[in-house]
């Protein structure tokens, strides 16, 4: 995959990153899907029925996206996450884009993702890349995890399901 990413048009890191799969005997980034959903148990219950993919530059995986498929065409991006250190430089957008271009490839007709009523941030990333809320599973993360949480000062009760056509 291309290795250049952008944000608001402009280069913002060296484009030296390469969008990888993983395959069944690479490492799993368990550091970065628990930033994403702090789960272990959910992660584990996806993560091996998924394709993963990394952002990688000079060897130091800064990303992961996490493709789930669903049946009719459709695929599932059950976590992305990136490094701490690296956030708000456009590697999610390169992920999210990166895993339009391989989910379409794969004859996938279209492609969700999942976040809490409280991920502002989040919200505002997957909508600006053609992502339409299409369900909201009512109390999702009070039923799901064992401890309250807040993001932004709001609770996450709710899940919102967004969708994009490919
Ligand atoms: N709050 C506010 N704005 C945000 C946030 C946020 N939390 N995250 C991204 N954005 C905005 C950026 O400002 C940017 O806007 P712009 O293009 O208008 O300047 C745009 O979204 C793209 O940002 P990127 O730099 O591409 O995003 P980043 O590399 O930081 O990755 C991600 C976004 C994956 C959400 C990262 O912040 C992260 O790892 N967060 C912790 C884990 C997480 O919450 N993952 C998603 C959970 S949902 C799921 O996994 C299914």
């Amino acid at each position: 995959m291309d290795g250049k990413f952008t944000k608001n048009a402009k280069t913002v890191m060296s484009p030296n990153i390469t969008f990888k799969k993983l395959d069944k005997r690479d490492q799993i980034p368990y550091d970065l899907l628990l930033l994403a959903d702090p789960s272990k148990v959910l992660v584990d219950g996806y993560v091996m029925q998924s394709e993963v993919y990394i952002a990688v530059q000079n060897e130091e995986t800064l990303g992961v996206i996490v493709l789930f498929p669903l049946i009719n065409n459709a695929v599932e991006i059950k976590n992305l996450a990136v490094k701490p250190a690296f956030q708000g430089k456009g590697i999610g957008s390169y992920l999210i884009d990166n895993a339009l271009k391989v989910a379409a490839l794969n004859k996938n007709e279209s492609i969700c993702i999942g976040t809490a009523n409280s991920s502002v941030g989040q919200l505002y990333l997957y909508q600006k890349h053609g992502f339409e809320i299409s369900e909201i599973k009512k109390d999702f993360f009070v039923n799901n995890y064992p401890e309250p949480i807040y993001e932004n000062g709001i609770q996450a009760k709710h899940m919102l399901v967004l969708t994009r056509q490919l």
